[in-house]
């Protein structure tokens, strides 16, 4: 029988409706019980300190550029393989931007190639597919330099042991419905330089210092900085909380699907047709996606079309921004070789917690037939 595999299904905690009680009982939304409990997690378990839980990983990126937002002209760097937001965000605040060639076996940027342009300007390294970009030369870059992390992909996955998020000054994770732990919409920012901390406080605050009165430093507060709303009803920190607590539990599920794939994939048969994203030597994964890239444009698309039709939903990558309606309209054109060449041929298989053992035996049959069918391949 025809079944069909979602591209992307959302966690479920058992824990949700509890904690989610629990807050709307207390009838004071505005609350910070579970954003608290949710912060000494984060501290705790993946070593993230100074963080604040946004309504996005977008608002994150937002809050990160108008921190670093000086009165000099400043240029950012970042890859146009990546999510609007990560371009969004700057673009907004008044910064000039760079886009970025990306490697063809990882598909993130490559840090050496922009440390010799580091002085005044900020690298934007997005962390893609679960792995980590290779953050080698990421302490030269801040020795002139300013690193805002996109790691909206992030939570869990580690360059050299240290939790991705925690090599720049700031960094945006992401816990929209697509990632692995999520809120519906939310995200996080966290401050690791200690310079910033005050402002963020401001800024996350309607651009007032609420924060002082708070803590009993002054008794009115006023506006202070250029700021928004970024904070989240607590019944939101609630939901983010029971799928924290549950988090090596989503990672063996993702793992599992992910390790099928790794082996399905890895078979000498399918070495002219394409390869798997590999993430640096130091990164390891959070198992957030699974991502082909395929040798030629038309047969991707054919396996997109063919497994959709049997209802495995695979889905393309990013469509990159400099060649996106926008990107265009801005004139944000640059020659990227390796984004062009391989845009086009990224699929990026379902991961989630709902793939059962016989679904697992369902895709490979489907890819079998696709293989076998399209390019006269027997695994
Ligand atoms: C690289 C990257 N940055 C930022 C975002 C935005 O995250 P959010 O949906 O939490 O705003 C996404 C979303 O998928 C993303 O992939």
């Amino acid at each position: 029988m025809k079944k069909n595999i979602l591209f992307q299904e959302p966690y479920k905690s058992n824990k949700v409706k509890k904690y989610v009680n629990q807050s709307l009982n207390s009838n004071y939304y505005t609350a910070d019980y579970f954003e608290d409990k949710c912060k000494d997690l984060l501290k705790n378990k993946f070593g993230l300190k100074n963080t604040f839980i946004t309504h996005s990983a977008t608002g994150a990126l937002e809050m990160a550029a108008l921190l670093t937002k000086e009165n000099k002209k400043q240029k950012v760097y970042l890859p146009s393989y990546t999510f609007s937001s990560t371009a969004n965000a700057f673009l907004r605040a008044g910064y000039d931007i760079e886009f970025l060639d990306i490697n063809p076996d990882d598909l993130m940027i490559n840090l050496d190639r922009v440390i010799k342009n580091a002085k005044n300007n900020i690298l934007v390294p997005v962390h893609y597919g679960g792995y980590s970009v290779d953050m080698s030369g990421y302490k030269d870059f801040k020795k002139n330099g300013t690193i805002i992390e996109d790691a909206a992909q992030g939570i869990g996955t580690t360059w050299d042991n240290k939790q991705v998020g925690l090599f720049g000054s700031l960094s945006a994770i992401s816990f929209h419905h697509t990632k692995n732990i999520q809120g519906g919409y939310a995200g996080l920012l966290t401050v690791n330089d200690s310079k910033y901390i005050e402002k963020a406080k401001f800024i996350y605050e309607r651009g007032t210092d609420r924060s002082k009165v708070i803590s009993g430093i002054k008794n009115k507060y006023e506006w202070v900085e250029i700021g928004s709303s970024f904070q989240v009803p607590d019944i939101l920190s609630a939901i983010i909380y029971a799928q924290l607590e549950d988090y090596d539990q989503i990672i063996r599920k993702r793992k599992k699907i992910h390790n099928f794939y790794s082996s399905y994939f890895s078979k000498e048969e399918l070495k002219n047709t394409l390869y798997v994203q590999k993430g640096p030597s130091l990164s390891t994964t959070n198992y957030h996606a699974f991502v082909l890239i395929f040798k030629n444009n038309t047969i991707a698309k054919k396996f997109i079309e063919f497994t959709k039709n049997e209802g495995v939903n695979c889905y393309i990558g990013y469509v990159p921004l400099h060649n996106s309606k926008k990107g265009k309209d801005l004139k944000l054109n640059s020659r990227l070789e390796i984004t062009e060449k391989l845009s086009n041929r990224i699929v990026r298989l379902p991961v989630h917690t709902n793939i059962k053992n016989e679904d697992i035996k369902y895709i490979e049959n489907t890819f079998n037939k696709f293989f076998k069918r399209m390019l006269n391949i027997s695994i």
